[in-house]
């Protein structure tokens, strides 16, 4: 059966430990597989990347595999092709494919049409391969994930969403903190609080994320004044488990979100959470394309 990975949902527990488990296999060894031996991926990025671009493009290479970088101006797509069609197209061709865009819907459709996986690279909704990396760098950080607790502190947003979806199939407590109007909607076994201090209690990593997500630009003035009371700082993490440390999917904007004393200092796991994608990932494409 043709796996995706859309929203994460798709991963039984287990699952998601054993990719876990091999993304540490794979940062200690990262040209031991070979699993994309001759096969090719194809990446469509309807939006901006750095992270995302880089760590697929180098991680489909380091296992033996093509990467083909696709934007939709360049494609049939921008002129009108179904995605039914460009689905079916994909699957002559590619062994995997990934997208970057706006609706969730988009993704879903190539998945219903294509024979092919189709994994989740952002979406307004999603953000599912971030979410693994986040989870990759807590083990890290602190071994055994069951009983550990992320403070997401912030825009109710994509990655606020994954990280407490992916987050409790790993067995982790997410606690969400938003101001009214940027909540995260219910997800099962999230707690959801207006309070930042009282969603970092016991934390073992504080989480955010920026405030202007893409495609949000129009509301970027309220949303500042709205998150400005969710800024991660040194008083914040404080009140959080000891040694907890600071993650952020990035891009950052130092001195909106986060301090810059906290982006750059000794209290985050930001830097190895960014090259984490890479290791995460090669993992999951192992689990969606090789045979
Ligand atoms: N975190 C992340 O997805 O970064 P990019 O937008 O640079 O890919
Ligand atoms: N929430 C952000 C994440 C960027 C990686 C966005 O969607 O723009």
């Amino acid at each position: 059966m043709t796996r995706h990975f859309l929203t994460g949902e798709e991963l039984s527990a287990p699952e998601l430990h054993r990719v876990l488990d091999r993304a540490l296999e794979l940062k200690a060894a990262p040209r031991s597989s070979r699993a994309l031996e001759a096969a090719c991926v194809a990446l469509i990025f309807e939006k901006p990347s750095t992270r995302t671009r880089l760590s697929f493009e180098a991680g489909i290479a380091e296992l033996g595999g093509h990467p083909m970088i696709l934007r939709p101006g360049e494609m049939q797509l921008s002129r009108g092709e179904s995605v039914k069609d460009t689905a079916r197209i994909l699957s002559r061709h590619v062994q995997a494919v990934g997208v970057r865009t706006g609706p969730d819907a988009l993704l879903e459709e190539l998945a219903a049409e294509g024979t092919i996986p189709v994994f989740n690279m952002l979406t307004a909704g999603h953000h599912p391969c971030q979410a693994l990396a986040d989870l990759l760098t807590m083990r890290e950080a602190f071994g055994e994930l069951a009983g550990r607790k992320i403070a997401y502190v912030g825009d109710g947003n994509n990655v606020a969403r994954s990280l407490a979806i992916v987050g409790a199939i790993a067995g982790v407590e997410v606690a969400v903190a938003s101001p009214e109007g940027y909540e995260l909607e219910p997800v099962a076994g999230a707690q959801l609080t207006r309070d930042p201090v009282e969603a970092v209690a016991g934390a073992h990593v504080v989480y955010t994320d920026v405030w202007v997500s893409m495609g949000d630009e129009d509301t970027a003035d309220a949303r500042r004044a709205a998150l400005t009371p969710y800024r991660i700082d040194d008083a914040l993490l404080d009140h959080a488990a000891p040694g907890a440390v600071a993650l952020h999917c990035l891009p950052a904007h130092p001195g909106e979100e986060i301090t810059d004393a906290v982006l750059y200092g000794p209290r985050q796991r930001i830097w190895d959470q960014a090259e984490n994608r890479r290791h995460a990932q090669k993992a999951l494409l192992e689990l969606l394309v090789a045979p």
